[in-house]
């Protein structure tokens, strides 16, 4: 049976450690210069209808470093962009190659894809979801701080894709959140409920709070996104305005706890959701956070590719 990865809510919390103790593996390996192919002979299709730095060079790089191979597809270059249904792309996609990673709007249409497909899907981001990014923010933490349970990720800002697989992967793991966005911004109300029962049944706890001084309180982790995300940029002056009070700036950092480590999922719009002194400054780990999307997504591969399911 395959298996896809549209949600963290995909994944067991066993599965999730095992993710984590594989990145493990594959990080040590990759600085031992280790050869290591158990993708070979395989091919990853990724199918991208936004832009994409991070996502992108760590799936295609990951996927040569395992010893397979990819193919890059922008919505221009496929017959979908046309008219050709997503029933019939998935067919073809499942003759030719082994899986697909798919960046694009809908959530539907990346489930859509899957049902159809005899391959592994993986999303790599949807307005809805981002699930490889927050499995790499919690190897990061666990990485960091040896734990996750009880940790406390302040998330500061707008209630997006990232809020929301926040609410998914801090729920699942017994982690607390607390989320400050302004009025109208909050994260998905179906995703929210989910997450404060499984929270609750994983001794977690999920928070709200409308004033960031309050939500960052106690904070290990103080976690920020952009604004205005890929998508949305008609919005982007009315944003400005809205998110004035979120900047994660030195007088949010000062409310948190003294050791509170940075997280940003970049990309990073400097001087507004952040700080360009946070972000460089001696309590950010956003791009040692970045490097980690390559060893774990080279774990979600071999997961869901290789002989390991
Ligand atoms: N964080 C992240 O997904 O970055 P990209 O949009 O550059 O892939
Ligand atoms: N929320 C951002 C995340 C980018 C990785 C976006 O969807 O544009």
């Amino acid at each position: 049976m395959k298996k896809d990865l549209l949600a963290i809510s995909d994944l067991t919390r066993e599965e999730i450690e095992g993710i984590f103790d594989r990145t493990n593996f594959l990080k040590k390996g990759f600085y031992a210069g280790d050869i290591y192919h158990p993708l070979k002979g395989k091919v990853l299709g990724m199918v991208f209808k936004k832009p994409s730095t991070r996502t992108r060079l760590s799936f295609e790089s990951g996927m040569y470093q395992l010893g397979g191979n990819t193919i890059f597809l922008s919505s221009k270059d496929l017959q979908m962009d046309r008219g050709e249904s997503i029933i019939d792309t998935a067919r073809i996609f499942s003759i030719y190659l082994d899986g697909i990673v798919i960046r694009t709007y809908s959530q539907k249409e990346v489930e859509e894809l899957a049902v159809n497909a005899s391959i592994p899907v993986i999303n790599g981001l949807t307005d809805l979801h981002h699930p490889c990014q927050i499995l790499c923010d919690m190897f990061t933490i666990k990485e960091k701080l040896g734990r996750l349970k009880g940790v406390k990720v302040a998330y500061v800002g707008d209630g997006n894709n990232i809020a929301n697989s926040w609410l998914d992967g801090a729920s699942k793991m017994g982690m607390n959140l607390s989320i400050s966005s302004p009025a109208g911004y909050k994260p998905d109300s179906e995703i929210t409920k989910k997450a404060i029962s499984l929270a609750e049944r994983n001794e977690g706890r999920i928070e709200f709070a409308e004033d960031p001084f309050e939500g960052v309180k106690d904070a290990d982790i103080i976690y920020t996104d952009v604004w205005t995300s890929m998508g949305q940029e008609s919005e982007y002056e009315k944003r400005l305005k809205d998110f004035k009070k979120f900047q994660v700036n030195a007088d949010i950092v000062r409310a948190a706890k003294t050791n509170v480590m940075i997280m940003h999922c970049l990309p990073a719009h400097r001087g507004e959701e952040i700080s360009s002194d946070v972000i460089d400054g001696d309590r950010s780990i956003v791009f040692e956070e970045a490097e980690n999307r390559l060893h774990v997504q080279k774990a979600i591969l071999e997961m869901l590719m290789g002989q390991r399911l």
